[in-house]
């Protein structure tokens, strides 16, 4: 069992690694902006996506992708269509693969670079 932890701790250390490369920015436009905003500080149209910048975007990064992913807020509670559960869905890029955690810190990341 402790080599499996140490397994883990170390695979997912490669993939942080390996999570500088990607580009949250273009994640975030390609699957995000049409409801959060362009920039993350909230969508104008219809289906109003919140400000994310500034509030989601402090929220500790498990905190952040179990709302990304599951679609559970920071206070445990469900967060209402239209936000899709990315872990049952895809980014555009991925064709049908479920995002990554470190796609979603990329996102993160890149969130709170915003001013
Ligand atoms: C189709 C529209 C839509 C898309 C696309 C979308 N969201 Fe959302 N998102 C929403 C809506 C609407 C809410 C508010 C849901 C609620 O409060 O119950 C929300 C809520 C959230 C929250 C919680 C915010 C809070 O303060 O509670 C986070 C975090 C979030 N979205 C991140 C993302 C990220 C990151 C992406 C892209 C990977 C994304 N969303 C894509 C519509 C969308």
């Amino acid at each position: 069992m402790k080599y499996l932890i140490v397994a883990c701790t170390l695979a997912s250390l490669a993939l942080s690694a390996s999570a500088a490369e990607l580009n949250g920015k273009a994640l975030f436009q390609e699957n995000c902006a049409s409801c959060h905003g362009d920039t993350g500080k909230g969508g104008k149209l219809e289906i109003k996506g919140p400000r994310l910048v500034g509030d989601a975007s402090t929220w500790k990064l498990p905190v952040f992708q179990r709302a990304v992913l599951e679609g559970i807020d920071d206070n445990g509670r469900a967060l209402e269509a239209a936000m899709p559960h990315w872990k049952n869905s895809s980014f555009k890029a991925d064709a049908g693969v479920a995002p990554r955690k470190e796609e979603v810190a990329a996102i993160y990341r890149y969130l709170r670079t915003v001013k």
